[in-house]
């Protein structure tokens, strides 16, 4: 018989400690520690087994054994299938994570409803709404006709239960993980072990039963998908569904995928009908540009594999303050500084008496080093008070001496510049040919941009 105690759990990153403390020892949170009552080994509850058994002898496999394919459920929502890595792979579960109300409900009846239509049987478990509000919603979407089936429960006993009661689904969703409770688990439902417990529940029914599982998970104030990151570990794909909540577009990103790449993202855009997905992402980002007025420089990105073009948008204006104001919205504020002493160090560009505004449009956040350029390119054209050609696209690193750096993927952003109707391209030394119809003229020092864009200083 199991010994009951209690044991101490954080509730940021699942630590268990035989005392409580105000301060998790392994995360350093401070009051994240709760009591709960230890229930011996969660497996050993849920599977009736013990760990006791003797083990098998496993025929070893070498490395060039021809490896079966694994096969894949196609959504028909090409977006999502493209990040999952070309479908859903049978008995696997991902994890689904994002801000309140950024659309991963909607996403996720959607891409159930797009299923069921290929005549797939799909199953949708809502914990925190009424079935009503779904049917609702479904509505909305145009989705109500399709046959997905809808249940309201958190209890994960009942939800398992029922999945069993007929053929096994191709797909469960289960919205949100933080919502269940498992009567293995003593804690309150939200707990770590309450989550911990109920993810492992489901994901034992993915492979048992060889259903798709795909968990929501709610996101903390800091972006991390809250509950035990113990969760992240035990799923086979993390995805994540971002986007600025006043604007339109939303990425999904994986973050984790057992299957398949990392790299891809999935872009949709958030309508009165739901969410549509973006084929053409750059004339998204593109579509509201005002070339006329100085400080807008066009950054030739990339998502993933996928290169996004986007206006980055800078205001340089003399400040009455004495500490001079620097906000940035969608980039990384200490590279900005890195290109402002670099543009006042090494290009003598004052800069140090002025507010400076940095925008990325559409409320898109860019992550790449590769967006310096560009951004330089504003700055000095809003510091000079000089528009920038309409025409031209931006890349390339910039290094603290000065230098413009080569980035990654050269070829693509210039083809992607050149489909968009761009007909040059600033780059860095040696990025590669002129794609067709777009030149590259290359830039060796950021001095030498500063020069081009305002000749006369
Ligand atoms: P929801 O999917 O409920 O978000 P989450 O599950 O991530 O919390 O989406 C909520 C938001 O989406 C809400 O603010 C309204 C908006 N929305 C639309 O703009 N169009 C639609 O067709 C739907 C269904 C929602
Ligand atoms: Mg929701």
């Amino acid at each position: 018989m199991a010994r009951r105690a209690s044991r101490f759990v954080c509730q940021a990153c699942g630590a268990v400690t035989t005392r409580w403390a105000g301060r998790c020892e392994a995360c350093g949170e401070w009051n994240t520690i709760t009591e709960e009552a230890a229930t011996e080994d969660i497996m050993t509850a849920a599977t009736g087994k013990t760990s006791r058994t003797k083990g098998r002898r496993l025929a070893l496999t070498s490395l060039d054994e021809p490896i079966p394919e694994a096969p894949r459920i196609v959504t028909g929502i090409s977006e999502f299938d493209r990040v999952t890595g070309g479908g859903l792979v049978p008995g696997s579960a991902i994890l689904i994570g994002g801000d309140p109300g950024i659309g991963k409900s909607t996403l996720l009846l959607q891409t159930a409803a797009a299923l069921a239509n290929r005549g797939a049987r799909v199953v949708y478990v809502t914990g925190e709404e009424a079935t009503a509000q779904v049917q609702l919603r479904a509505r909305r979407l145009g989705a109500d006709r399709s046959s997905v089936g809808l249940a309201a429960e958190t209890s994960v006993e009942t939800i398992i239960e029922t999945l069993q009661g007929g053929p096994p689904p191709a797909l469960v969703v289960i919205d949100s993980i933080q919502t269940l409770h498992t009567s293995i688990a003593e804690a309150s439902p939200g707990t770590v072990t309450q989550v911990r417990a109920s993810a492992q529940a489901l994901i034992r029914y993915a492979k048992l039963s060889g259903a798709a599982v795909i968990l929501v998970g709610h996101v903390t104030k800091d972006g991390q998908i809250a509950g035990p990151r113990v969760v992240e570990h035990m799923v086979d794909a993390v995805l994540t569904f971002e986007g600025d909540p006043s604007h339109a577009f939303r990425l999904l990103r994986g973050s984790k995928n057992r299957f398949g790449p990392t790299d891809e993202v999935g872009v949709f855009e958030m309508t009165g009908g739901g969410l549509s997905e973006v084929q053409n992402p750059s004339e998204l980002f593109l579509g509201e540009r005002d070339i006329s007025s100085p400080g807008a420089a066009v950054f030739a990105g990339m998502e993933g594999t996928r290169p996004l073009l986007v206006e980055i948008q800078a205001l340089v204006a003399p400040s009455r303050l004495g500490t001079p104001r620097r906000a940035v919205i969608g980039w990384d504020g200490s590279r900005l500084s890195m290109v402002l002493a670099v543009l006042e160090a090494r290009c003598g560009l004052a800069l140090s008496t002025h507010d400076i505004y940095l925008a990325v449009a559409g409320g898109l956040r860019i992550a790449e080093p590769a967006a310096d350029l560009a951004v330089a390119a504003a700055l000095i054209s809003s510091r000079a008070g000089v528009a920038l050609p309409a025409d031209v696209v931006y890349f390339g690193e910039i290094s603290l001496s000065g230098r413009v750096r080569a980035v990654p993927h050269a070829n693509g952003r210039l083809k992607e510049a050149s489909k968009l109707g761009f007909r040059g391209a600033i780059v860095p030394p040696l990025a590669g040919a002129d794609a067709d119809g777009c030149a590259t003229s290359e830039v060796a020092l950021l001095g030498d941009l500063v020069h081009r864009i305002a000749p006369d200083g």
